[in-house]
């Protein structure tokens, strides 16, 4: 059920039988010459939403401005500071908490929500929060090796280039039908959630956006076998976690 489109005692009936909700993270921000500016914000919606129809679970709206400070430099991003982030998650984990629900799940769709996200759960302690990147999901993770393997790359990768082609409209592949700059596993590894640096130097590294990603080798039914493996694990997950897994996985 989605919560903008719920009725307040609706929610307050869900809340009777469940206190789990589901809240998509994505970013708005650029993601190469076939990439939409959204895809983070699309790919995290997309499987949350068909994850809490499979769970029967409370999807809240996706939160689209989050931290891309390192992308500032190509039209169209849109970045709010970290800590800016990390206080609204909070007071919006306050609201939730006090509404009654106690089993808050963010599906995660953009490397430099993790930290944030995770600093602002580590402020409500005993309350049961799950964090999850979509693309860490086994079932997910061993189709993106099998599909794509090193040219998954970090940024605007065809896997979350494929989701939003599944689900919206595949953009020419322009100047990403060529191979980008293959990255080295130490730079990914120095990279990881999402640590770039400066605006202008960013560009001037990746000129056209992709970070190590070959976004070309996208297909939409590869965007739709990889929603779908994700959307049924996000609910596997997400119920078995609610019924008594860990405190904060
Ligand atoms: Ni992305």
């Amino acid at each position: 059920m989605r919560l903008d489109l719920a009725t307040w005692q609706e929610v307050e009936t869900y809340l009777e039988t469940s206190g789990g909700i589901v809240i998509p993270a994505g970013s708005t921000e650029q993601h190469g010459p076939m990439g939409l500016i959204g895809t983070d914000a699309i790919c995290a919606q997309e499987i949350a939403e068909g994850a809490a129809e499979l769970a029967d679970a409370m999807v809240a709206p996706t939160l689209a401005y989050t931290p891309a400070p390192f992308n500032m430099a190509f039209p169209g991003t849109m970045s709010v500071s970290e800590p800016l982030f990390e206080a609204l998650v909070l007071e919006l984990l306050e609201g939730l908490l006090s509404h009654g629900f106690d089993g808050i799940y963010f599906l995660n769709g953009h490397g430099a929500n993790l930290a944030p996200l995770t600093r602002a759960a580590e402020g409500f302690a005993g309350a049961r929060i799950r964090i999850r990147s979509w693309w860490e999901i086994e079932a997910v993770d061993a189709l993106r090796k099998a599909y794509y393997g090193d040219w998954e790359g970090m940024h605007a990768t065809p896997s979350e280039v494929a989701i939003t082609q599944a689900t919206h409209r595949i953009v020419p592949p322009g100047s990403a039908a060529k191979a980008p700059e293959k990255l080295s596993q130490d730079y990914i590894e120095r990279h990881a959630g999402d640590r770039h640096g400066p605006a202008e130097q960013h560009r001037q590294r990746f000129p056209d956006g992709r970070v190590g990603s070959h976004s070309a080798l996208a297909t939409p039914q590869h965007g739709g076998a990889l929603l779908k493996a994700a959307q049924a694990s996000v609910a596997e997950d997400y119920l078995d976690w609610l019924a008594g897994g860990p405190q904060r996985g």
